[in-house]
């Protein structure tokens, strides 16, 4: 069997980051070649999370790794967040579709989320730190959220403006 093809970015602002993932009807050969490929993607980009948007595939299906030996896969398909502490905490928080960036947002400090896992098993995760960012991070991504929507438009502005203008400079190389 060939290994998993690395899937292209999507890089901020690309409007097709902003599409609302449908849920995952079946949890098939279908998702899970998606699944394999959407790990292989963020291990090669050294990134903790990835979410289908991302990829361009606008379906619920979210794949993480927070530990430092990178062989804790966690697959979330259709995740529902059942409960969020109220208790909040800004940490820096960056991500594989703005390289280069990273800032404060405020998160709930843990969550228990519900979703089926890459066998078409429901889980109920609880989590907190690390974690719980992550997992609150990469369903924003579904609902076309970006982490920098969350910061001043003042920011915004900066970070599309530095984003384009490298982007532009990869072309022209
Ligand atoms: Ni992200």
């Amino acid at each position: 069997m060939n290994p998993p093809p690395i899937l292209p970015i999507l890089r901020y602002p690309d409007p097709r980051l902003h599409t609302v993932a449908r849920p995952v009807v079946a949890v098939d050969a279908r998702i899970r070649e998606l699944i394999a490929s959407m790990f292989a993607t963020m291990y090669d980009a050294n990134g903790i999370g990835l979410a289908a948007t991302q990829v361009d595939v606008h379906e619920r299906v979210i794949v993480i790794d927070v530990s430092e030996s990178r062989d804790q896969p966690l697959v979330l398909i259709n995740p529902v967040i059942e409960w969020a502490s109220p208790e909040k905490r800004k940490g820096e928080e960056g991500c594989l579709s703005v390289p280069g960036i990273y800032d404060g947002v405020e998160r709930s400090i843990a969550v228990r989320v519900r979703a089926l896992d890459g066998d078409g098993h429901e889980r109920v995760i609880e989590a907190e730190g690390m974690l719980a960012v992550c997992m609150q991070h990469e369903m924003d991504h579904l609902l076309g959220k970006v982490f920098v929507e969350y910061l001043s438009p003042l920011k915004q502005g900066r970070i599309k403006t530095k984003l384009v203008k490298a982007q532009r400079e990869v072309q022209r190389a």
